[in-house]
């Protein structure tokens, strides 16, 4: 069993072989996809400063400038119970561990459905990364026994929208401006 797969079994943790450490190819280098940990802090604020504001309000709506403090408390300190944030951590030339996107989920307290948020590093749109973290955040959910993931997605984000149409989420509507984009796991 991988050290992060371990740390999550115990207590109230799902435990689930899909939270479980894995690798891909990007960029002709391998990623780590795992888990956020406490120690992901310092480079997801770094990570984070590579973000546009363009990006950030499509993630986070409104005008976001700061990582707000409680986000960053969500990330690195998931009780793995009810929420759940998966990191893609790459090396740069130089040997350098960066975090590329973050995956996350917050499930309600019966397990009925879980919203889902996605960020990928503004320099990295387009190749994939969303992609990967959208099927690892889908295979963690349905094994987790959640029967609904959702998101409220800006009307203007056609690439979100496309990726989750992909998926086959339903869009179902929302508030002016916003499409609710739901998929049924069960
Ligand atoms: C929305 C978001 C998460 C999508 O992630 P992404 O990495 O850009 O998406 P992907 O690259 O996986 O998919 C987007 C496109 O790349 C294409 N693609 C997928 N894999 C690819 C690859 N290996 N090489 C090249 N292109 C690829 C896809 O076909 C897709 O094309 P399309 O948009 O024409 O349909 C990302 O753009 C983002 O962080 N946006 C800002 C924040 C946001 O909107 N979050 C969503 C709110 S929940």
């Amino acid at each position: 069993m991988s050290e992060s797969a371990s740390h999550l079994i115990g207590g109230e943790g799902r435990s689930s072989a899909a939270a479980a450490e894995e690798t891909f190819t990007f960029d002709g280098r391998e990623v780590l996809l795992r888990p956020a940990r406490a120690e992901d802090r310092a480079r997801h604020e770094e990570f984070h400063a590579r973000v546009e504001p363009h990006d950030l309000r499509l993630r986070f709506f409104g005008a976001v400038r700061e990582l707000p403090q409680s986000v960053l408390e969500r990330l690195v300190q998931m009780d793995h119970h009810r929420a759940m944030a998966f990191v893609a951590i790459g090396q740069t030339a130089s040997g350098m561990l960066e975090t590329l996107a973050v995956a996350q989920m917050h499930a309600e307290p019966n397990n009925e459905a879980a919203e889902l948020g996605l960020l990928v590093r503004s320099d990295l749109k387009g190749r994939g990364l969303g992609t990967v973290l959208l099927e690892k955040l889908i295979r963690y959910c349905r094994s987790s026994g959640i029967h609904r993931l959702n998101a409220d997605v800006l009307a203007d984000n056609t690439r979100m929208l496309r990726l989750a149409r992909r998926h086959g989420f339903r869009f179902v509507a929302a508030g002016q401006g916003t499409v609710r984009i739901v998929l049924d796991l069960h």
